[in-house]
């Protein structure tokens, strides 16, 4: 795809692949005889959660949930709202949050409390990418793909303005096309 808005490849396809197999290696290992409840947190996780998913190798099912944060295409405000809540319920599964960033950390802090409070056995994170600059809240994911740096990030499910999220690698967007927009 050849587009102006697309700018330096932060993460390329081979490396993308690379740390997918070592994560689903390590969640494999980690989650042995338990069965395992993946939640894909859409629309972004979609592409990691299907490559994911097919590097896990113990018996895992997937539920899908969506949610959108009040605030403008770059910053989110920490007030969450569900677009689309799970099918099933979750209490006393062994849960594994799938997210393709962790920016300000807000919207995990709220799927965090959100699904805690359904009772699930046991609640983890595993994001594929981290800006640990841009943190308003103290939290960590237990699997992490890459720490990336505060940059606006597209590709591999990433959106701007829903667009990119076919991209099979990360790429920075190129600041040109953020000014572009102000006041979409
Ligand atoms: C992204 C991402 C996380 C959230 C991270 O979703 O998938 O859910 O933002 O930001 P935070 O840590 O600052 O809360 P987005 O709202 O862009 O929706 P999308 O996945 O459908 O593109």
């Amino acid at each position: 795809m050849r587009d102006d808005a697309v700018g330096e490849i932060l993460v390329q396809p081979d490396e993308l692949a690379r740390r997918v197999r070592e994560l689903g290696a390590q969640i494999s290992e980690d989650y042995a005889g338990r069965d395992l409840l993946l939640i894909c947190v859409l629309k972004g996780a979609m592409f990691f959660l299907a490559d994911l998913m097919r590097r896990i190798d113990v018996p895992c099912e997937v539920d899908f949930m969506a949610v959108a944060s009040y605030g403008s295409a770059t910053d989110s405000s920490g007030v969450v709202r569900i677009l689309k809540d799970l099918d099933a319920a979750i209490e006393g599964r062994e849960v594994l949050i799938v997210e393709d960033i962790v920016d300000s950390g807000l919207t995990l802090h709220y799927l965090l409390r959100n699904l805690g409070a359904r009772n699930p056995a046991s609640m983890e994170v595993c994001a594929l990418l981290t800006k640990p600059e841009r943190r308003k809240v103290e939290l960590e994911p237990r699997y992490v793909g890459f720490e990336i740096p505060n940059r606006f990030v597209i590709g591999y499910g990433l959106d701007h303005a829903e667009r990119y999220r076919n991209l099979p690698f990360v790429a920075a967007l190129n600041p040109a096309a953020l000014t572009a927009d102000k006041g979409d």
